[in-house]
């Protein structure tokens, strides 16, 4: 489904952003110009490999950095404060404060009233689980405890908009699967979340849109299921009535094409191939044909590797 279709008006918008940083010569360039858009009521997830600048993007969305050229535009109304973010590393808590004390803490420089901030702070402690280390100051929990509480912080003024950067680094699985409940739970609450992730899993079980950051360039971006299924990578499935038997001279003409048999499967990859396959397998009785989609980290590696290898066959 087409976002704008759902959402006519994203809540936030990003325009041509660049960012750059002094190296000991010359410059580098983090973001080349990165144009997006968040919609109320999804999950948006940015995936890249390390370096890409994906957490130089969440920082300027999020406002704490001043990009070097473009915008972003913020339409959501009606907030004071707009964004909750949880940025990388551990350093989002006062480690010295009990897990309570910092959700206050924050609510109150947010706005709210104490009162109000405590009321909330206990009621997004017990959704995340740690209602029980309420009391408990940040630096004696786990990591993962320590990044639900993070979360809990980032959403203790109940803003529209959410940033996450790489969630679920470092923390075990029952906390990733606490945090994947509550992310599914936050976009039916109609919030806009962005979230950055190494864990294609993670990413594919959550992402409503995905964005493949490269070298400070967006080089895909669309709709998981779409991207998933639209892809050219994406191989065709050819299920037979019967298995091939052992000997069948069929299998040496199928490996030609590189096509892949197990049992009653036949796998080829490419449209033109899987007609060739085809006439190899004429006239045997065929159950079904269908395209199967490819999962998220295979379209990944799959991106990224022909742009890499287009980037070596250029002259230097
Ligand atoms: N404060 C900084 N000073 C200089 N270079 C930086 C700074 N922050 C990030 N970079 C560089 O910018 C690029 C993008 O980094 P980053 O946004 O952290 O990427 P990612 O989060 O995708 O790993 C990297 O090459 C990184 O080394
Ligand atoms: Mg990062």
């Amino acid at each position: 489904m087409n976002p704008n279709v759902q959402n006519p008006t994203p809540v936030l918008q990003a325009h041509a952003l660049r960012k750059r940083y002094p190296k000991a010569k010359g410059w580098l360039e983090a973001l080349k110009g990165v144009s997006l858009q968040l919609f109320r009521g999804e999950i948006l997830t940015l995936l890249g490999p390390n370096g890409a600048g994906k957490t130089t993007l969440v920082k300027i969305l999020a406002g704490l950095v001043e990009p070097d050229g473009g915008r972003v535009e913020v339409l959501q109304e009606g907030k004071r404060t707009w964004m909750g973010a949880v940025l990388e590393g551990n350093r989002n808590l006062y480690w010295r404060l009990t897990a309570l004390e910092n959700l206050i803490y924050f609510g109150t420089l947010r706005g709210l009233i104490p009162k109000e901030a405590r009321r909330r702070g206990l009621e997004l402690l017990e959704t995340v689980g740690l209602a029980e280390k309420a009391q408990q100051t940040v630096g004696t929990l786990s990591r993962g405890q320590q990044q639900r509480a993070a979360l809990a912080a980032a959403l203790v003024h109940d803003p529209p908009i959410l940033f996450l950067d790489e969630p679920t680094l470092g923390v075990d699985l029952e906390a990733q699967e606490a945090i994947r409940t509550w992310l599914l739970r936050l976009k039916e609450q109609g919030k806009a979340v962005l979230l950055t992730t190494h864990q294609m899993d993670f990413a594919e079980a959550v992402a409503d849109r995905v964005a493949i950051l490269q070298e400070g360039e967006v080089v895909l971006e669309g709709r998981t299921q779409e991207v998933l299924e639209g892809s050219p990578g994406a191989p065709y499935r050819i299920e037979l009535q019967a298995p091939l038997g052992e000997g069948d001279p069929r299998l040496a003409q199928l490996r030609a094409f590189e096509a892949e048999v197990e049992g009653k499967v036949v796998r080829v990859v490419g449209e033109e191939t899987l007609w060739e396959v085809l006439r190899i397998l004429d006239p045997l009785p065929l159950e079904r044909v269908e395209r199967e989609s490819l999962s998220l980290a295979g379209l990944f590696w799959r991106i990224l590797g022909e742009r890499s290898e287009r980037c070596s066959s250029l002259p230097t």
